[in-house]
């Protein structure tokens, strides 16, 4: 097998988030080298812990877990996502505390100098609210210029939003942030609601990885709530794992048919705000054109999932 990727994930635990942690650290492609949190689903606090419980929980508390930003660049989130996740963001359930330090550094320091000393290319996946990236982008543009490949979550091409009626939660959080990353050029990959929202893991999918061990049952507690959550508001039987799907591409580069797009994020104030008007009408060949995901097997993301996590509990 060739050499794993450096891998850094900057997210929001989180349930989504927390699966796309333990799939990472189950995947031998990729050399998981930090962890940098982010507001989102609820506060940067609480996301960070969260990141720090979930690689304990996966025996990887020796990941560097870095804190990012606690807001917005602009204008600050409306509201988090605790309905969502649960108020402590891991659907109600207590992981025990990690030993390791947290990292001192900011996020974003600690990223530029991942990026800066790394020989290999680095992949970062940006799994919640781009503000770290974006300030990576604008405040150590010699560092983002070696990401080797950015995979964001966040989005959508033709399905709307899931927070508002135009606009995905990550991007709806930080419109701004997600303008400054994806207009820039850094090489992304934009998965969205377009390729996560018909990706649903089935709860008789869930009971596979539950029952393999303690780390498989602690990730399907996570998400009961969530797919109460899923049930109400996407009327599926599972639960969408948009995170995770996003760190599948990150992982196995190509699970997703891409297009390059020129895309625009809604900046305003008004009812588009948040939106990602991705230019369908041609593909394009300029330097900021953003892979969009377009088409995705499913079922073979969704099998994928679940073996990685199982193998866990087998290690
Ligand atoms: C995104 O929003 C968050 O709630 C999830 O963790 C995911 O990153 C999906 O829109
Ligand atoms: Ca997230």
């Amino acid at each position: 097998m060739p050499e794993p990727r450096p891998l850094v994930i900057d997210t929001d635990p989180g349930i989504d988030d927390a699966l796309a942690l333990l799939l990472a650290v189950a995947s031998p492609e990729v050399d998981l080298r930090l962890v940098t949190s982010v507001h989102g689903n609820v506060e940067v606090g609480q996301t960070t812990e969260n990141a720090r419980r979930v690689l304990h929980l996966a025996g990887r508390a020796d990941v560097p877990v870095a804190a990012g930003a606690r807001e917005s660049l602009v204008y600050p989130q409306p509201e988090r996502a605790g309905h969502v996740h649960g108020a402590g963001g891991l659907g109600g359930v207590e992981l025990p505390p990690s030993p390791a330090p947290l990292d001192p550094r900011p996020a974003v320091v600690a990223l530029a100098d991942l990026l800066m000393t790394s020989v290999a290319p680095v992949t970062v996946a940006a799994i919640g609210p781009m503000t770290n990236l974006a300030l990576l982008v604008t405040g150590f543009p010699e560092a983002a210029a070696r990401i080797g490949r950015l995979v964001v979550m966040g989005g959508s091409a033709a399905r709307g939003g899931n927070v508002t009626a135009a606009a995905e939660f990550n991007v709806w959080a930080d419109p701004e942030a997600a303008q400054a990353v994806l207009s820039s050029t850094v090489p992304t990959v934009m998965v969205g609601l377009d390729v996560t929202l018909p990706t649903v893991l089935p709860a008789a999918g869930i009971a596979r990885f539950a029952a393999a061990g303690p780390v498989g049952a602690t990730a399907a507690a996570m998400l009961g709530q969530y797919v109460q959550h899923a049930r109400s508001s996407y009327g599926t039987d599972g639960v969408v794992v948009h995170d995770a799907l996003a760190l599948t591409e990150a992982i196995a580069p190509g699970t997703l048919g891409t297009v390059r797009r020129d895309v625009v994020v809604d900046t305003t104030l008004g009812a588009g705000r948040g939106q990602t008007l991705v230019d369908r009408r041609s593909v394009s060949a300029a330097a900021t054109a953003v892979d969009v995901a377009e088409t995705v097997d499913s079922a073979a993301a969704v099998e994928f999932l679940i073996e990685r996590l199982q193998r866990l509990d087998r290690r």
